[in-house]
C-alpha cells in the first residue's frame, strides 16, 4: 500500500512511520521535516501536498495543534487557532483527499482522549477531539467508493513525559498499543470508529 504519514517527523508519527514501513510503501510529510512538506492549516498547501504525491491507498494523520488554556483565559482567538489546526486542518486532509485516494482506501485521523476525559485547561482540545470524532462518525457513510475513515484517540503516551503531569491519574499508553490502533484502523475493516488506546 501506498500510506501518506503527516505528521511522520513527530513523536507519534515515527513510531507509527516504523511499523508500516517494513511492509508499505510511505510517505513521510512534516511540516518542516520529512519527504514532503504541508501545512494543515493551508488549503493550498494541502493540495500541492497530494499533487505532489498522487494517487494513494491510506492517509495516516498524526498531526494537529490546539492550545492548553484555563477557561478564565482562553479567548476567541486562541481558541480559533486549535480549530483550524487540529480540527479542520485534518478535516481538510479529507476533504480534499477524497478526491486522490485510491478506490477502497482509508483516512485515519488523531483525536485524543480529552474529548470525553477532561483534564484542567483543556476545553479547547476536548472540544476539538470531540469534533474530529463526530466528523468521522458522520462523514463515514457518505464517502463511497469503499473508502473507509477511522480515528485513533489515544490517552498520554509513554514517549511524551512533558505531558504526564498535565493528566494526573492517568497511566501513560505505550507506543506498541497506539501503533497497533493505526494498524486496525488502515489495515483493517472498521470505518466511522473512535479506536480509543486508553
Ligand atoms: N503525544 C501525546 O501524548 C498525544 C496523546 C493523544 C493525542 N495526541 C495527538 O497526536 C497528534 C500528534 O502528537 P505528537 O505528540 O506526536 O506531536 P509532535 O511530536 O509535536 O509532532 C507533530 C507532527 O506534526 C507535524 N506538524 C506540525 N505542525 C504542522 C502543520 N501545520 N501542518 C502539517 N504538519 C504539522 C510536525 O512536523 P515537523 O516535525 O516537520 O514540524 C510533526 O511531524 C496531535 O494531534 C496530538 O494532539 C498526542
Amino acid at each position: 500500500m501506498k500510506i501518506i504519514i503527516v505528521g511522520a517527523t513527530g513523536t507519534l508519527g515515527k513510531k507509527v512511520a516504523e511499523a508500516f514501513a517494513s511492509k508499505h510503501e510511505i510517505i513521510r510529510v512534516g511540516n518542516t521535516k520529512g519527504d514532503v512538506q504541508v501545512d494543515i492549516t493551508n488549503e493550498t498547501s494541502i493540495k500541492n501536498m497530494f499533487e505532489q504525491i498522487g494517487a494513494f491507498d491510506a492517509l495516516i494523520s498524526t498531526s494537529g495543534k490546539g492550545p492548553f488554556a484555563p477557561v478564565n483565559q482562553l479567548t476567541g482567538e486562541v481558541f480559533k487557532s486549535g480549530l483550524l489546526d487540529k480540527l479542520l486542518g485534518q478535516v481538510n486532509l479529507v476533504l480534499i483527499g477524497q478526491h486522490y485516494i485510491n478506490k477502497g482506501g482509508s483516512f485515519t485521523l488523531t483525536s485524543g482522549i480529552l474529548a470525553e476525559n477532561p483534564v484542567a485547561a483543556g476545553s479547547a482540545l476536548s472540544t476539538i477531539n470531540g469534533g474530529l470524532n463526530a466528523f468521522v462518525l458522520a462523514s463515514a457513510p457518505e464517502l463511497g467508493n469503499g473508502i473507509r475513515i477511522n480515528a485513533v484517540s489515544p490517552n498520554v503516551v509513554e514517549d511524551s513525559p512533558a505531558y504526564f503531569e498535565s493528566f494526573p491519574g492517568e497511566i501513560p499508553v505505550t507506543m506498541e498499543k497506539v501503533v497497533k490502533a493505526y494498524e486496525k484502523s488502515v489495515l483493517g475493516i472498521l470505518t466511522g470508529q473512535v479506536i480509543k488506546v486508553y
